[in-house]
């Protein structure tokens, strides 16, 4: 714990320690939406938090719709799709500054559940499928917020991955699922970037909900990944209030009034709530009070212009080019082009998503003003709008667009998914777009065969019409700069360099969670465990539509020469992997090296290859650079669930290194052995086979075994036909294998009560 957090801890308790019962309680729910009880009497202020993630929405009054005006930069599966920690860092220092400007303390983001099914309604809000990406790309935005004495809120801890019925479903999974899937993401956040504070979702896990999880808040969050600040519930999650303070839940949101105050005073008073544990819950979240009053700036002002512009920066990292046949783009603009603009989106964008995180953004930029303003000459550019809000065509607006699509030399049609379609609080119904906006899409690339298509979305969408386009061109939810982003990338003004940060399936049968998702009775199994994302295309050899770690530039990148700082390591030690990649375009270009780790022979089931570390490299043409990962322990590891830990299994490794999940050149194999030689604790239970494998088990194997084989062993050398001889064999074979798969105790019974409990008891005594 840093001293600047020892100080507030130390503070906080001694406030604490002066408090009465009643105070207590008022503190550890919010007054009203938005903010903390303040204790005058102790000099304890009142904190403001509000949303995040991808801009301030700080509420004028009780009407969401009304908030402050703030930058709206683009939404999580766009800056994902960057790759780029140093700019989220930036996004994140940028939205801070807003924050104090508007006397904010808390910003509730980053949202940093793992993207179990497209059909996610919040997935626009999230980073990734993938553990590893996403948790450092949380971690970024995390320590860019911090950096300016704002305070960020992970959220929703945890295994909050459908909006369908998100205040009672269950999300139930194992062990080894949730440890390598679910926490990992959360787990680096918090480890790498220490957050003020932890929202806990609204859902239950494994029955238990999130805002009464011992094991989630207290046991993990706190204890194994040393998180230092308080637990906030998601508006409206808590449950049995007692319950949350004990599991380690320490601000209830919004307020409930005196509802739970009563409830926290009397459990203290029967002595249901001990004092002690109320204490610890109160002093974690005064010391996060004292730290928020203690960074906040008075005088702070932003530069609007400035964070428009940065805003616009991170959208063109975050737009990515899916197809460029001919190398259609950039657009040729030479003074006598024509270009059809067709699509209500290119004018009216949808630019964020909708629910908590809506953003009132300071101006807005569309496409078609943006590309008015790089190409010039509006008597070249032509427009139609092809589809109303809900995405609806009719052949009239299919006739416009084709009349504009065909007299220009190149068309690019604006299509997506409208404001209906994807949000906080339900679910999509399907991976389509609207059929109104395919259906233009054919019209147009009938009429043109120069059609380029920029999708406005905040998750994955089907394409049926794939290879009748010559461009693709995914412009996410990109804020309020995404028009002039896409006309930058459009133009070539900028390279594209953005990579998917989730799989884009051919179709919704081929999903991970197809039948299951989003579940029932208020139960969702997830039945395809470890095997989300790309782990589950490469493990049922799928083909994607895109797959992960997937997107093209204007350049083009060569890789080279992997090599490691040894062949083989001890799993105490670490790997560095080094390898060249070159810019072998002709333009200036950034690159996305993604390593990936696959074991050879695993213990248990295991992805094909897991992401491992990445990293974005520029490059100018012709340049080349070396990039360096070090890999360590956890790299390889499994979370072992009769250990309850990570552990090795030793053997061979693949090292693939590429510019995506299905195009990895590098390979080289290291070999690494395991230091912690995990040896099973033997009881009664334990099966016979057990014991032969144990270090100690040797003897006590034999004892086992002959126990019932103690009658071939007498009899092993009488005379016997070959026919005898065989029967005999076989039968001997068979019995061995019964009491192999035997557990010890049921010797006992077996025997007939000469193998002893007592007998068992020693054996046991002798291997422990
Ligand atoms: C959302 C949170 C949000 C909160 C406050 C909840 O409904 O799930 O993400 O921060 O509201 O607006």
């Amino acid at each position: 714990m840093s001293e600047q957090s020892k100080n507030h801890k130390a503070r906080a308790q001694e406030l604490v320690s002066q408090m009465t019962l009643e105070e207590k309680a008022l503190l550890l729910s919010g007054n009203g939406s938005w903010t903390t009880h303040p204790l005058e009497r102790l000099g304890i202020p009142s904190i403001f938090m509000t949303d995040g993630p991808h801009g301030l929405r700080k509420a004028l009054g009780p009407n969401i719709a009304e908030s402050v005006p703030a930058t709206c930069f683009p939404t999580a599966s766009a800056l994902a799709s960057t790759w780029n920690t140093e700019l989220i860092k930036q996004v994140g220092a940028a939205m801070a500054q807003e924050c104090q400007a508007n006397d904010v303390q808390i910003l509730l983001g980053p949202g940093n559940n793992m993207k179990r099914s497209p059909l996610g309604g919040r997935n626009f809000e999230y980073f990734s499928e993938d553990p590893t990406l996403a948790g450092q790309l949380a971690a970024s935005y995390i320590q860019g917020v911090q950096s300016e004495g704002v305070g960020t809120c992970l959220k929703h801890f945890a295994v909050n991955n459908q909006e369908f019925e998100r205040m009672v479903n269950s999300s139930n999974l194992d062990e080894r699922t949730l440890r390598e899937i679910y926490l990992p993401a959360f787990e680096i956040a918090v480890t790498q970037a220490q957050p003020w504070s932890v929202m806990c979702s609204y859902n239950k896990v494994n029955g238990v909900y999130a805002s009464e999880n011992h094991l989630l808040l207290e046991d993990i969050l706190r204890e194994e990944w040393g998180f230092e600040g308080a637990v906030v519930s998601d508006w409206g999650a808590v449950h049995d209030r007692v319950k949350g303070i004990m599991a380690g839940l320490n601000l209830e949101m919004p307020g409930s009034g005196d509802v739970n105050r009563k409830k926290i005073i009397e459990a203290a008073k029967t002595g249901l709530l001990p004092v002690q544990r109320l204490d610890e819950v109160v002093a974690s979240l005064v010391a996060v009070v004292l730290k928020a009053a203690e960074s906040r700036k008075t005088g702070v002002t932003f530069d609007v212009e400035q964070h428009h512009a940065l805003a616009r920066q991170v959208a063109g990292e975050s737009i990515i080019l899916l197809k460029n046949e001919d190398n259609l783009l950039p657009l040729d603009v030479g003074a006598k082009k024509k270009i059809a603009v067709i699509g209500a989106f290119a004018k009216e964008p949808r630019y964020q998503g909708a629910g908590s995180s809506q953003v009132n953004p300071t101006r807005i930029s569309n496409a078609y003003d943006e590309l008015l303003a790089l190409v010039g000459g509006s008597e070249r550019i032509r427009y139609a709008s092809g589809y109303d809000i809900e995405g609806v065509t009719t052949a009239q607006l299919l006739e416009e667009a084709r009349q504009q699509a065909k007299d220009a030399d190149v068309a690019i049609v604006f299509a997506g998914l409208p404001d209906s379609h994807e949000s906080e609080g339900f679910d999509r119904s399907t991976l389509d777009m609207p059929e109104g906006h395919n259906r233009l899409i054919d019209a147009v690339s009938q009429v043109q065969p120069n059609t380029v298509v920029v999708l406005m979305n905040g998750s994955a969408i089907t394409m049926p019409w794939l290879g009748r386009v010559k461009a693709i061109v995914e412009g996410w939810l990109t804020g309020q700069a995404g028009g002039g982003a896409i006309a930058d990338v459009l133009t070539g003004r900028v390279n594209p360099s953005a990579k998917l940060a989730e799989t884009f399936p051919m179709r919704l049968e081929d999903t991970p969670t197809a039948t299951e998702f989003p579940g029932l009775n208020q139960q969702a199994h997830y039945g395809e465990g470890v095997f989300i994302g790309y782990r589950y295309y490469d493990k049922r050899n799928i083909t994607p539509l895109f797959p992960f770690g997937f997107g093209l530039s204007y350049t083009t990148f060569a890789y080279s020469e992997l090599t490691f700082s040894a062949p083989s390591i001890k799993d105490t030690e670490t790997l560095t992997v080094q390898l060249k990649v070159r810019n072998t375009g002709k333009v200036a270009g950034k690159e996305i090296v993604q390593l990936y780790i696959r074991e050879d022979r695993p213990v248990v089931s295991r992805p094909d290859k897991e992401l491992k570390a990445f990293t974005k490299v520029a490059l100018e043409p012709g340049e080349e650079k070396t990039v360096s990962f070090t890999l360590k322990q956890r790299d390889f590891a499994y979370y072992n669930t009769a250990l309850h830990r990570w552990v090795v299994n030793p053997g061979r490794f693949d090292i693939l290194v590429g510019g995506s999940s299905r195009d990895l050149p590098l390979r080289k194999h290291v070999q690494v052995e395991t230091t912690q030689v995990t040896v099973p604790t033997l009881t009664r239970n334990s099966m016979v086979k057990e014991f032969k494998k144990h270090p100690k088990g040797q003897e006590a194997y034999t004892l086992l075994k002959n126990v019932i084989m103690g009658s071939f062993e007498e009899k092993r050398h009488v005379k016997r036909t070959p026919q005898e001889e065989y029967a005999w064999k076989k039968a001997e074979m068979s019995t061995l294998v019964f009491v192999n798969d035997m557990p010890a105790y049921k010797l006992i019974n077996f025997s007939e009560g000469k193998f002893t409990e007592q007998m068992l008891n020693d054996i046991l005594a002798q291997v422990q």
